[in-house]
């Protein structure tokens, strides 16, 4: 049996995201390959998080389109359910960390539940939290909560992972582990788009960068190439720590 096509590439032709009179997001290109990691960088306010919002699908653009892969016209469903997201703060269920994972998977239609407990133990033992499995997940420390989050999206094996600063509120120890399990899923066959404000993180996990400011697109470009010469001066500016947008 074939495995069903990606949903990817991702176009995003002219995305806008206008809200209270301000355009948060102006004419916004680019196309999001397989394969490569994607990593968004740019000051507070630049709309990073909104880009990941509009792309997976929690929010309606105002002006442009997203056009996924070939064979989705009109494949909303297939679309939704082939893409997750991790946010800064994991949002979790009132339950044990293996049911937040078993409740996910049955959500995507996957039986019996033997299989979903399967799944989904497998899951927790590839990010270290088996031991956990029973906790309920709302005790778990903010570094066990985002390996959680990561281990419920990689047990759903999406082809696009959207994570909007995964990494925020953690040590450096469980940041590590947050990057380690971020390399796995993307070896694993899944593509990968995060934003981070931690310019180690991007140079170890970047393949190529968007650069946003002031709600535009200024540069996609290969993550050695921007680091080393970015094209525009707002980059160059941001990439020495100086006030831009
Ligand atoms: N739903 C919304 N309605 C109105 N304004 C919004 C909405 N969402 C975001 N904004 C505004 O849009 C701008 C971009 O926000 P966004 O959260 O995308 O920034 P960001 O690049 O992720 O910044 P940070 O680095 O601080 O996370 C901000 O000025 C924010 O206040
Ligand atoms: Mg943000």
């Amino acid at each position: 049996m074939h495995a069903p096509a990606s949903i990817l590439p991702l176009h995003i032709d002219g995305l806008s995201f206008e809200a209270g009179g301000a355009l948060l997001l102006d004419n916004v290109s680019a196309t999001l390959r397989p394969g490569l990691r994607t990593v968004i960088l740019g000051p507070n306010g630049a709309g990073k998080s909104l880009l990941l919002r509009l792309c997976h699908g929690l929010l309606a653009p105002t002006g442009g389109a997203l056009r996924w892969g070939a064979f989705c016209n009109g494949d909303e469903e297939r679309v939704r359910r082939r893409q997750a997201m991790v946010f800064q703060r994991p949002v979790l269920l009132r339950r044990s960390a293996l049911a937040n994972i078993t409740y996910a998977l049955a959500l995507r239609g996957v039986r019996p539940r033997a299989r979903r407990v399967a799944e989904a133990r497998a899951a927790l033992e590839r990010l270290g939290l088996a031991p956990l499995a029973e906790r309920p997940a709302r005790v778990l420390s903010g570094g066990e909560q985002q390996r959680l989050a990561l281990a419920r999206a990689w047990a759903l094996s999406p082809d696009v992972l959207f994570l909007d600063e995964p990494t925020a509120n953690l040590d450096p120890a469980a940041s590590r582990a947050v990057e380690a399990a971020v390399e796995a899923i993307h070896a694993a066959g899944t593509k990968i788009v995060m934003t981070t404000h931690d310019l180690g993180q991007a140079r170890r996990l970047a393949d190529e960068i968007l650069f946003l400011c002031g709600g535009r697109l200024l540069e996609q470009t290969p993550a050695a190439t921007f680091f080393h010469a970015p094209r525009t001066p707002e980059a160059a500016a941001f990439l020495r720590g100086e006030l831009v947008g």
